[in-house]
Parts: structure tokens; sequence; C-alpha cells
């Protein structure tokens, strides 16, 4: 039987790099999976590969930055699969880089109302979800910089170590309830978030990794879903790093 067999999962930001391969891996391993993102294009190609591999998925947009499309979403995984048991509230974005006494402050609400206010208002409405389907997992992707800092990307640094913050809350008020919450801190992975990148700034990204490279969507995907499945039972209120060594240093 596989791992996440008729398990239901939501992904945010679905339609892209970690996320995608997160919910591609999810229903590989036999999850029906809300596939979710603000850019209906790419999440619907998304549920395309699922389909295309003999997996069970739909597509529900949700700019995760609105409480209300969270709420939506979370009851239309309802409404078409009857419960949720996974989440993993992957959708973020990068935001500007400029060092903190000059960082724009409309900027700074991006990046926060996205990255950390877009979290809570996943599990706002994921958790009374999960109760009431007899629990669940949650995997909120934090980030390396959910654990160190990062000159110019203040926003984002705080946006992250609030998301670990957050992530053991939940483990300590939900525990003895069956559901856990863990975090995943990814180093730098190819995805499209660093298509902004020079080459010259992306080789010096590569050189602060031990291993020698950046990570693949892939390798992220493959501690998302362990921590997702009952192989981690008794994991929860944990920051994972999937990093290349990047905080070994
Ligand atoms: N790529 C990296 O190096 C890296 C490293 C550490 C952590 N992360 C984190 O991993 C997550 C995924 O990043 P990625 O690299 O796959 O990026 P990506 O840009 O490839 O994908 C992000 C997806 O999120 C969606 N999205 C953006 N804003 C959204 C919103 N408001 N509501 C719903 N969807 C939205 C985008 O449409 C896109 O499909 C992010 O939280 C990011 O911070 C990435």
């Amino acid at each position: 039987m596989k791992i996440l067999q008729d398990k239901v999962a939501i992904v945010t930001g679905a339609g892209s790099g970690i996320g995608r391969s997160v919910a591609l891996t999810y229903a590989q391993e036999g999850a029906k999976v809300v596939v979710s993102d603000m850019d209906e294009d790419s999440g619907r190609h998304t549920v395309r590969l699922i389909t295309n591999q003999g997996g069970e998925g739909f597509f529900v947009k949700c700019d995760v930055s609105s409480p209300q499309d969270n709420e939506a979403l979370v009851w239309a995984t309802i409404d078409k699969y009857g419960a949720l048991h996974i989440a993993c509230n992957n959708a973020g974005i990068g935001g500007a880089m400029a060092p903190t006494g000059m960082y724009p402050v409309e900027a700074w609400d991006k990046v926060i109302a996205v990255n950390l206010s877009g979290v809570f208002y996943g599990v706002r409405y994921q958790i009374p979800a999960m109760l009431n389907s007899g629990g669940g997992a949650i995997v909120n992707m934090a980030s390396i910089l959910g654990s160190v800092g990062f000159a110019n990307s203040p926003a984002y640094v705080a946006a992250k170590h609030g998301l670990v913050g957050l992530t053991k809350n939940i483990a300590l008020e939900y525990g003895q309830k069956g559901i856990r919450a863990n975090a995943v801190g990814p180093a730098f992975i190819k995805t499209p978030l660093l298509k902004d990148l020079d080459e010259q700034t992306m080789q010096w990204l590569v050189g602060r990794h031990p291993i020698g490279r950046m990570g693949e969507p892939e390798e992220v995907a493959e501690l998302v879903l362990w921590l997702s499945s009952p192989k981690a039972s008794f994991v929860t209120g944990a920051y994972y790093p999937v990093d290349g060594g990047y905080l070994a240093q």
C-alpha cells in the first residue's frame, strides 16, 4: 500500500517549483491532492501532470494572503473529498532586496502578508477541518532563513523565522488532538523563485553550500513526504533543514 493512500492533501503554491514537486510526490504516494495557487494556468498544469501519472487531484485558485481564499480552499476540499489530512503550506515570494534601514514598507507588508500571514490564514481553517477528519499533518515551508539571517532580505528572514515559531505553537496546541506540525528549511533550490539572480550571484550562492551545488525541488519534496506520513508519527514542533550543509557552517 502507498504511504499516503486515500489521504487528502492541500498544497499551496503548487503551480511551480517546490510546491509542484510536493503535489506530484503526494499523488504518487496515493494522496488526493488539492492543488492550489494564485496562478491558475500553472496550477491547472500541475493537476494535468498528476493525472498523467495516474494520480488524483483538482485545482482551487487561492491567494494565500486572503483569509477568505484560504477558508474557501478548505471548504472546496471538504466538498470534494469529505476530509482533510495533510497540508503543505508552501506558497511564498522572495520580495525586494535592500538593507533594513532602506527597506520599502510596501515590500515588507507584501512579504509578511504572503509568507507569514498567508500560512496563519491557511492553518486557521485547515486545523478545524483536520480535527473533524480525525487528525492530520501540517508541513510549513520555511527556509534556512528561518534559522539564520541573510543581509538585505529582512522581510523574508523575519517571515520565515515567524513561520518556525507558528509551527511550534501549533504542535503544542494540537499534539494531543492528533495534529502534527513541522517546518522545513530548504537552502537555495533551483526553482523560478531564483530567476532574477544573475550568474555571478548564483555561483556565489552555490559556493555557500558545502555539498557544492544547489538543491532540487524533488529533494525537498522527499522530506515533506516523510514529515506528512505516518512514518513521522513521533515528530512534531520541529524544524528540519534540507540544505546541503548550509547551516553546518
Ligand atoms: N527556491 C528556493 O531557493 C527556496 C529556498 C527556501 C525556501 N523556499 C520556499 O519554498 C516555497 C516555494 O518556493 P519555490 O522556490 O518553489 O518558488 P516558485 O516561485 O517556483 O513557486 C512559488 C509558487 O507560489 C505561488 N504564489 C506566489 N504568491 C502566492 C500567493 N499569494 N498565493 C498563492 N500562491 C502564490 C506562485 O504562483 C508559484 O506557483 C516558498 O515559500 C519559498 O520561500 C524556496
